[in-house]
């Protein structure tokens, strides 16, 4: 699938711990075969104490970029020359931009949800929006609601989070967002539920009473950050209830478009993006 490895290659990868099981390397060499782009993408494991050697490597080896995972994430901007400020202010990395040496990290996480909610058919803006879970992909996503005049209320096993969460959405966007009780109901007027938790990734656990998820009267559209093929408990109710629903595929996909968008400083168009799809979706 990837293009032959030239005297011309040039890397680009994801870093984290673990990374045997990502998705990425699939999606984004599927991508770079589409476009003809002659770099190849590879995982490497990068464990939190070597984070400031693996940036200083990135300059060193000339890689194009990388994407940052877990536990990287939250810990990788210090070594970086700029960060972009969405990306300040949710305090979450999650792709490096190499120019000759100077570092930019960015988080495309929250693009990669609007867009996925867009290519659906979903509205995105001005809604209100129950978000469930207080975690580095909440803060990405709470955020870009927020940014879109949604309103924003947010329950977490731990209520301390949400209120942290809730106080740094607020800061931004003054009155966006509420905390609500992890285990209450959702209350009406509710447009869009989200899982943001990892509840529900191990499907075989019975873990769905653990989610308020119990009333979708009144929502409309419901979405699990959660990609696994198998739809998440969460993610039934709300269908057999009536509700539009989808897993966090298409985010997975969109976030990688938008790092590639970085990385080749041009948007990633339909035929790249169908190749990323194709290459998750065929996952073994
Ligand atoms: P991510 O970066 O993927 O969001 P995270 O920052 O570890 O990961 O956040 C995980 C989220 O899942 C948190 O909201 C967490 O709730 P707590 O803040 O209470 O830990 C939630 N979560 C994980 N396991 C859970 C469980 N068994 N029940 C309820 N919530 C859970």
């Amino acid at each position: 699938m990837t293009l032959p490895i030239s005297g011309r290659t040039r890397v680009v990868g994801v870093w984290g711990s673990p990374v045997s099981h990502s998705l990425s390397p699939r999606m984004h060499n599927a991508a770079l075969a589409v476009l003809g782009v002659d770099w190849v993408y590879v995982p490497y494991t990068v464990q939190p104490d070597h984070a400031e050697a693996a940036v200083q490597a990135v300059r060193a080896l000339d890689l194009v970029g990388v994407n940052v995972t877990v536990p990287l994430k939250e810990r990788i901007a210090p070594y970086l020359d700029h960060v972009d400020e969405a990306a300040v202010r949710i305090g979450s990395i999650n792709t490096i931009k190499n120019d000759g040496g100077v570092l930019t990290g960015y988080s495309t996480d929250g693009e990669g949800f609007v867009r996925d909610l867009q290519d659906l058919g979903w509205p995105t803006e001005r809604l209100n929006v129950y978000l469930l879970g207080a975690g580095g992909s909440a803060r990405a996503l709470a955020y870009a609601l927020a940014e879109r005049e949604c309103h924003v209320v947010i329950a977490n096993r731990t209520a301390a989070r949400a209120e942290d969460l809730t106080e740094l959405v607020n800061r931004y966007f003054p009155g966006s967002s509420t905390v609500a009780p992890w285990g209450g109901a959702a209350g009406a007027k509710i447009d869009l539920m989200v899982n943001t938790t990892s509840l529900g990734m191990t499907p075989q656990v019975d873990d769905a009473p653990e989610l308020p998820s119990g009333n979708f009267t009144g929502v409309r559209y419901v979405y699990d950050i959660i990609y696994n093929p198998e739809e998440t408990r969460f993610l039934r109710g709300a269908r057999e209830a009536g509700c539009s629903t989808s897993n966090g595929l298409g985010m997975l996909v969109r976030q990688g478009a938008a790092a590639l968008g970085i990385w080749l400083e041009r948007p990633i168009g339909p035929e790249a993006l169908a190749a990323m799809e194709l290459a998750v979706a065929s996952r073994t």
